[in-house]
């Protein structure tokens, strides 16, 4: 496929709009779409700074997209297989979930990877799926704490980041997310320090790949983000936006969050 980047900005930092994307993962009924309705009311009126997506589980997409249509609010699969269909039962294809009025696909989230042992060959597999089901595929990487305690963390994202992401990527198709697997729903958060470290990272791992157009590129940070450290966190110099797990389940707290992604001007951020 013919890779179309744009040209990026000169002060592209500027023009990568912030995300706030929430991961429902396996919560939520019916009964949870009253959080979406309230977060609507409570956005209605803001100018937001930040876009705003909500995965929930596959049972909802349709119902969420259909209350959420003429709203800020887009709406996103978990994760999906990597063919358009077939006999692989219990299993939900890119072209399903974009006709169930789903824009974009989360894959290879650290619970798909170890889980159902995913591998990177897999993510990128889904990952193409998805950009031919018109989707944007928000690629998850991440290091364990081992890794990261025996001083791996670069190598790992960067090999991640290398082996999932498709040749045929774009910034308007592609968004990473950088998730430290001990960061994920453990309360713990990496320091701002870690987090500047590491985006930078991996946007060197795309440019090393996409040239000029991996400035353009959104990269969010996830794991354990929530109203009391999103200002922080959102604010660190090449962090995107977040992929939010447990605090996006609540309309007020993921609301508190949006609001944090309003941009400020990037300030120097002090080693932990
Ligand atoms: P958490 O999950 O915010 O509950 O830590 C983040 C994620 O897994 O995407």
């Amino acid at each position: 496929m013919p890779r179309s980047a744009p040209t990026p900005a000169p002060n592209s930092v500027a023009r990568r709009r912030k995300l706030a994307a929430g991961n429902w993962k396996m919560n939520g009924t019916a009964a949870s779409l009253a959080e979406v309705k309230k977060l609507k009311s409570l956005i209605r009126k803001d100018r937001l700074a930040a876009d705003i997506l909500i995965c929930p589980p596959a049972t909802l997409i349709e119902r969420l997209a259909r209350m959420a249509k003429g709203s800020k609010v887009a709406v996103g699969g978990q994760d999906c297989h990597a063919k358009e269909q077939g006999a692989f039962t219990g299993d939900v294809s890119a072209p399903m979930l974009a006709d169930a009025g789903a824009s974009t696909v989360i894959v290879g989230h650290s619970e798909r990877r170890t889980l159902h042992a995913e591998r990177d060959a897999d993510v990128h597999a889904k990952a193409e799926a998805a950009h031919r089901a018109g989707l944007v595929a928000i690629i998850c990487v991440g290091e364990t704490l081992d890794e990261r305690s025996a001083g791996k963390a670069d190598d790992i994202v960067k090999g991640q980041v290398s082996r999932s992401v498709p040749d045929a990527a774009t910034p308007k198709n592609t968004i990473i997310a950088y998730e430290p697997v001990w960061a994920i729903g453990t309360g713990k958060t990496a320091t701002a320090a870690d987090i500047e470290a590491m985006h930078h990272t991996i946007r060197e791992t795309l440019r090393a790949r996409f040239g000029a157009a991996a400035d353009a590129f959104r990269i969010l940070y996830g794991g354990s983000v929530k109203a009391s450290n999103a200002a922080e966190i959102l604010h660190v110099p090449g962090v995107d936006g977040a992929l939010v797990g447990g605090a996006s389940l609540s309309a007020a707290e993921f609301y508190e969050i949006i609001k944090a992604a309003t941009p400020k001007r990037p300030r120097s951020i002090k080693a932990a």
